[in-house]
């Protein structure tokens, strides 16, 4: 095997499309897919790659050093792509500390243990660390994050996440670790856990039930197929400068209420349904506390100087979820477990 890559956080959504990525592409890489298998991950999420000869999967957790330690003692890791983290910014605010613990104590446990194994042979190796545009706060009506945007959190995640940042910078700058940051928006696609607006909205439409929007539904977030957001990380993988940020975002950004709109009308017609039929559903809740207004990348950087751009268009992705949610009942009903319906009644009908 040319390298050994340690992907963590593999099964949720990002990390499964990752490792399909990876392991279909890069026959020579050995990918070692660690995850803990919170309530977000989901091994069905790779079961067509799961026999492949390249592709492993450890069951274990980033906030556990002496585990990782021993991880890294075991296998002669060549470069680190770490995903594993909790991302939903509604549980972030219901319950802050797993987010600490798995955000910033996870992601330091990973650092010390490449330093360590690291140390005197970092040329070819690399720590490349999947954030989020929310470390860069809340836009208003114009401007657009990059690189040189200043650190403003607002939420237990986004802090969480800019906390996980900052270490991963401080552990490249002090003891000189070969790292990337890669800071993205908003993404959407097969695969991702029905708490997060698009898969909820589908299912709520799918089971005729209320589509809550949040507020006024006027706040705005650039959306990204996930497969686009994959192959950028391919790419600041293979052609990214250590010590480097790369933004990247789908030039794409919609209000709440037209994206909600949006579905309503695709889901409408794939379901055979009467055209506005959903849209009754849709019912404004209680906002988010602290909800962030609008995000938006500027994402000159990666397109510039890695030769990325998003290919795939709003129309066919938000057209390819939809079917892709309708047709993996099987998926979805196996998500859809006590505790996502103890979750649910929280944060919905508890209220
Ligand atoms: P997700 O919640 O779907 O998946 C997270 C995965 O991490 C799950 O498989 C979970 O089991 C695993 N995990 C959680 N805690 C763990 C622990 N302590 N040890 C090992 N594994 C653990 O998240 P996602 O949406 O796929 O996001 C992946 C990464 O990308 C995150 O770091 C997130 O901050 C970042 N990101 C997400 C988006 C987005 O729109 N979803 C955008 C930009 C950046
Ligand atoms: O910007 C990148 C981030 O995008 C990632 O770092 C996060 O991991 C990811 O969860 C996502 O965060 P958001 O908070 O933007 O995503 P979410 O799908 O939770 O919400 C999208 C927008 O929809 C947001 O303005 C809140 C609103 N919303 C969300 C839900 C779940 C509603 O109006 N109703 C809802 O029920």
């Amino acid at each position: 095997m040319e390298k050994i890559i340690l992907v963590t956080g593999g099964a949720g959504f990002i990390g499964s499309h990752l490792v399909r990525r990876f392991v279909n592409r890069y026959p020579d890489y050995s990918i070692v897919n660690l995850d803990k298998l919170t309530y977000a991950g989901n091994l069905l999420n790779l079961k067509d790659i799961e026999q492949k000869k390249n592709y492993s999967f450890i069951k274990g957790d980033i906030t556990d050093s002496a585990f990782i330690d021993e991880l890294f003692g075991r296998y002669c890791f060549d470069a680190v792509i770490h995903l594993a983290a909790e991302s939903h910014v509604d549980r972030s605010i219901d319950g802050p500390m797993p987010f600490i613990n798995t955000n910033i104590t996870g992601t330091v446990n990973l650092l010390n243990a490449a330093r360590s194994r690291w140390t005197g042979i970092q040329e070819d190796k690399l720590f490349l660390h999947i954030s989020t545009d929310e470390v860069y706060g809340s836009l208003g009506d114009r401007g657009l994050f990059t690189e040189e945007t200043a650190y403003d959190p607002r939420s237990p995640y986004s802090a969480s996440k800019a906390s996980s940042d900052h270490m991963v910078m401080a552990w490249h700058h002090t003891y000189k670790l070969p790292v990337i940051i890669s800071n993205c928006s908003n993404n959407y696609g097969p695969n991702q856990f029905p708490e997060k607006l698009i898969p909820l909205v589908i299912n709520n439409i799918r089971a005729n039930r209320n589509i809550p929007v949040y507020g006024k539904g006027e706040n705005i977030r650039d959306w990204i197929y996930v497969e686009d957001h994959a192959a950028a990380i391919d790419v600041i993988f293979h052609k990214g400068k250590t010590g480097e940020t790369y933004n990247v975002g789908g030039n794409n950004e919609w209000r709440n209420i037209d994206l909600v709109k949006l579905i309503c009308t695709i889901t409408d017609k794939k379901l055979g349904r009467k055209p506005g039929s959903s849209e009754k559903l849709i019912t404004f809740v209680k906002d988010r506390a602290g909800h962030d207004l609008r995000y938006a990348i500027d994402n000159s950087k990666i397109t510039g100087k890695l030769g990325w751009k998003p290919s795939v268009s709003f129309e066919k992705g938000l057209e390819k979820t939809v079917n892709w949610y309708l047709e993996n009942d099987r998926w979805m009903q196996g998500v859809l477990t006590g505790d996502y319906k103890s979750y649910y009644r929280k944060q919905y009908l508890d209220r």
